[in-house]
């Protein structure tokens, strides 16, 4: 599972996507980052289909969270937080924070929700890098070492 990966084609990003989820375990946030039709929901499906989802996935932007039953008796949310006006206001009014705990959580647009995001999380981010192309970067922020007792 490459940090960064320079992706050359929708089915490319798919197929990284779906390699992420086989690993992946509920519960856990993934946050995704990057413009409009940078591949946030290409990964969204690559993960859905790597968690054993067949039907596609759709994006969530009119409903804001679409909410999958996934075949190992989990959960999947795809969360997009594009067309909320007070994105965290309105994202804490919607229980967005209630779902954590609960199962997979893609998030599209995360970084309009700053506050509202777990501090243990995997982060996406995704770059428009040319025609067909989008270079990807994942942090996994779930196990930071704990700061040393002179570091704080
Ligand atoms: N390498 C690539 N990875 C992902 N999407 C790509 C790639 N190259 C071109 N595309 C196109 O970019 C668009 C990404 O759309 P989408 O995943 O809906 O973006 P977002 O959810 O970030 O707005 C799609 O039309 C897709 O076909
Ligand atoms: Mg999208």
């Amino acid at each position: 599972m490459p940090a960064r990966f320079a992706s050359t084609s929708p089915e490319m990003t798919q197929a990284w996507a779906r390699e992420l989820a086989a690993g992946l375990q509920a519960p856990v946030v993934i946050a995704l980052i990057g413009n409009l039709g940078a591949g946030k929901t290409q990964v969204a499906k690559g993960i859905a289909a790597g968690l054993g989802l067949t039907a596609a996935i759709t994006s969530p932007t009119f409903t804001l969270i679409n909410e999958y039953p996934l075949p190992n008796g989990g959960v999947l949310y795809h969360v997009d937080c594009y067309r909320l006006q007070e994105a965290e206001r309105e994202a804490r009014q919607l229980g967005l924070e209630e779902l954590f705990d609960l199962g997979i959580v893609l998030i599209e647009w995360a970084d309009r929700i700053p506050t509202l995001l777990p501090a243990a999380r995997i982060d996406i981010y995704l770059s428009d890098a040319g025609p067909g192309r989008r270079d990807i970067e994942l942090h996994d922020l779930r196990a930071q070492p704990l700061p040393s007792p002179a570091a704080v």
